[in-house]
């Protein structure tokens, strides 16, 4: 199943791998701009077989990047890099998404951050300032702007960051959202400035939508993923094509990471809320991928470290799963 063809609306994906978003903190310029960097990593990774690329978390204000570093969305100046980047993708027969970010509380960028409560991620981050109702808005336009460029850039897929303890994240959990107002208190609450933002994204993008998202707060008055299947009800209602499976790193938390360890909290956010899911998480090995897809628990398999170690891991996995895999025609002589 590894190596079978995936389709989502109009995209039609030609494995089930994808390389999973992987800030590179490579922009030196510190603009937002795709770099040399860039254009090298994402599209060999395309010769590389990888069915789906989804490049970095990038930032749809400079408020809201994690490093000076980030890649942005938040001018209409970023376009021609970004759309270098798809075309070259594309170009190998991969597919190319893009994670639109903000950081919230974990910017790391002079000035101001801000943040659903003033409430600092550890003793060694910044106090936040919790954000208006103007800030909101102003952030869920950012969100639908950034969709737009990403549509003008040629992306594929777009997938909004809503896991690893930003901005999204921190309206969701109760442990960093403290608000009295309509963004905060109960469940309903917490996800609006979600749900507002993936309408305001499908206004302008009628391609594949994905979510990321953090499934397990790793702490008892936290979220768990009983929560997110409800919360992928909500998603799935509302358009969202695939949920992402990540977890923790909301509060800080200690994290027994194991082979697959995520792979749970995906098959049941699949199964509960009947919407498709990514497994992502120290999975290595194509039989590790064969095993998940073959069992119901994913849809599609989302790789990091594994990838940056082995640009060619799609290769690794055919052998290792006795498949024949095409080889760029360049490459014939050595496959
Ligand atoms: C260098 C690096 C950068 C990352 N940047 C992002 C990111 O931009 N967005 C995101 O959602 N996750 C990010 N992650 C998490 C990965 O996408 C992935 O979920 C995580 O590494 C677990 O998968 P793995 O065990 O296959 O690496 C990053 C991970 C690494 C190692």
């Amino acid at each position: 199943m590894l190596f079978s063809p995936y389709t989502i609306r109009d995209v039609t994906l030609k494995n089930r791998i994808v390389m999973s978003p992987m800030c590179m903190y490579a922009c030196d310029t510190e603009d937002g701009t795709v770099r040399n960097w860039h254009k090298i990593h994402y599209p060999t990774r395309a010769v590389g077989q990888v069915g789906l690329i989804i490049v970095e978390a990038t930032a749809v204000t400079p408020q809201g990047r994690i490093s000076a570093r980030d890649l942005g969305i938040w001018s209409d100046e970023h376009i021609e890099g970004l759309r270098t980047l798809t075309t070259l993708v594309k170009e190998q027969g991969a597919k190319i998404g893009i994670q639109i970010a903000h950081a919230g509380r974990k910017a790391t960028v002079d000035g101001e951050i801000i943040a659903p409560s003033p409430l600092p991620f550890d003793e060694n981050m910044r106090t936040p300032k919790e954000m208006t109702k103007a800030e909101i808005e102003e952030t869920i336009q950012a969100f639908q702007n950034g969709a737009l460029r990403a549509k003008k850039a040629g992306f594929d897929v777009v997938e909004i960051h809503a896991a690893h303890g930003y901005l999204i994240n921190e309206f969701l959990s109760p442990l960093t959202n403290k608000r009295n107002d309509e963004y905060g208190g109960t469940f309903e609450n917490r996800y609006r400035f979600l749900s507002e933002v993936i309408e305001a994204v499908k206004e302008v993008w009628d391609g594949p939508l994905f979510v990321r998202v953090s499934a397990h707060d790793y702490h008892p008055d936290g979220l768990t993923v009983k929560d997110y299947v409800e919360y992928a009800k909500r998603m799935k209602a509302q358009g969202v094509d695939l949920v992402d499976v990540s977890s923790g790193a909301v509060v800080p938390a200690a994290i027994d990471a194991y082979p697959g360890y995520q792979v749970p909290f995906a098959e049941a956010i699949r199964h509960g809320a009947d919407i498709a899911t990514g497994a992502v998480g120290l999975i290595t090995s194509g039989r590790q991928a064969e095993e998940i897809l073959r069992n119901g628990r994913a849809d599609l398999i989302f790789i990091g470290r594994e990838l940056l170690r082995n640009p060619y891991w799609p290769k690794t996995a055919a052998s290792e799963l006795g498949i024949p895999l095409e080889a760029p025609k360049p490459y014939v002589r050595g496959w």
